[in-house]
């Protein structure tokens, strides 16, 4: 088995830096571009074989070191009752948004293995496909993406709703978020009884929130999330996009992978981190639109950089973006395993 990344995770020593992208099943693929013609997303979100095909088809082609669970973060929303449209070109539009008490009292907190049985089973079946391979990440947006999804109906600009919720009627935030934040405890955990073997938490917005912002209305909900499997021994990687002002609250959430963005030097992000955690990333995603030679001294700049960190796993600083060409994806893989590749000692 290779299991390199949960080794890196755990900040043991390692061989080569593992890889993988985050978004690493999506339109940038051909196959995935293929089997959308037939099937729409939510169908194969909610469709196990369909759903496990689509995570193990970049595994395949890349070559990563993990597979990454097929799923959306607003499935979850959508098992708490929100009503969603996966829209092609706007994104994903919440139909009911959480604005005052009732709609807020009206939620429930799902029970996965009932409510969203397909994420379990995709799950199930992708362990049994993986034996003897890769591990396997599930994920949950964190507490404070998935409010403001749910709050503003949508991806947004200014966040000027769940904000003006957050500083007006802070009770109401509060209610939402410990709502969000059971939900997600319960969804994550059966992930991990289903088999996942690491857990994602993406707080893609969160880099929106002002330090003290972030410590007062994301950070706490995160934080119990953590502590409530920190238990099981499975690693858990916190991602926000643009944490650059915000990496001492995020170690302080208690991960033990913090995942960066590319606003931010790698070697900057392991001296203000310290040598006890491990991190990821963090290419800009538009890098692979430079040509072969320039990725590949982008990947070692980076590889450069890491070398103080006790636990380094390369990915993107977000996820791929569909106009990505796959060829530059694979060589970018291929260049982090060769410029990496340590000599072989006695405990690795
Ligand atoms: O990483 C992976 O390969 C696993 C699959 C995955 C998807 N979404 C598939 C997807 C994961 C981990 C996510 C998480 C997710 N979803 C996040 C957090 C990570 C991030 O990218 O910031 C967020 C914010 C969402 C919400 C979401 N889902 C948006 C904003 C969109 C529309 C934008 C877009 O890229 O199309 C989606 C749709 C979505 N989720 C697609 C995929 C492959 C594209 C849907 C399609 O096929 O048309």
């Amino acid at each position: 088995m290779n299991d390199i990344f949960l080794k890196a995770c755990r900040k043991e020593k390692v061989p080569y830096t593992p890889v993988w992208i985050m978004r690493q099943a999506g339109r940038y693929m051909k196959e995935y571009r293929d089997i959308r013609e037939k099937y729409s997303f939510i169908t194969l979100c909610k469709t196990p074989d369909l759903a496990a095909e689509v995570t193990l088809t970049p595994v395949k082609k890349l070559g990563v070191d993990a597979a990454i669970l097929f799923s959306d973060i607003l499935i979850l929303a959508e098992a708490m009752g929100i009503e969603i449209a996966f829209n092609e070109k706007d994104g994903p539009l919440l139909k009911n948004p959480v604005r005052d008490k009732s709609s807020a009292d009206s939620l429930s907190i799902p029970d996965p293995e009932d409510k969203v049985p397909f994420v379990m089973e995709t799950i199930r079946i992708l362990r049994n496909k993986l034996e003897g391979g890769i591990p396997l990440i599930g994920f949950s947006g964190a507490p404070f993406t998935l409010a403001s999804y749910m709050v503003e109906g949508g991806t947004s600009r200014n966040f000027t709703i769940i904000k003006r919720m957050m500083y007006q009627n802070p009770s109401l935030y509060h209610t939402l978020l410990d709502k969000i934040t059971k939900s997600i405890s319960l969804y994550v955990s059966s992930q991990i009884k289903a088999g996942a073997q690491a857990i994602q938490l993406f707080d893609t917005w969160a880099g929106i929130l002002a330090p003290e912002d972030y410590r007062d209305f994301a950070l706490p909900y995160t934080k119990a999330i953590i502590e409530n499997i920190k238990g099981t021994s499975t690693p858990i990687i916190l991602y926000i996009n643009g944490c650059g002002g915000l990496l001492e609250f995020m170690k302080e959430a208690g991960p033990d992978v913090i995942s960066l963005d590319w606003r931010i030097g790698l070697d900057r992000a392991t001296q203000r981190l310290g040598k006890d955690i491990a991190v990821q990333g963090n290419l800009d995603p538009c890098a692979l639109f430079l040509p072969p030679e320039k990725i590949e001294s982008r990947v070692r700049d980076i590889l450069e950089k890491a070398k103080d960190s006790p636990g380094h796993i390369f990915n993107l600083g977000h996820g791929i973006l569909p106009e990505t060409p796959v060829e530059n994806a694979i060589l970018m893989v291929e260049a982090v395993h060769k410029f990496s590749k340590r000599p072989k000692t006695q405990d690795t």
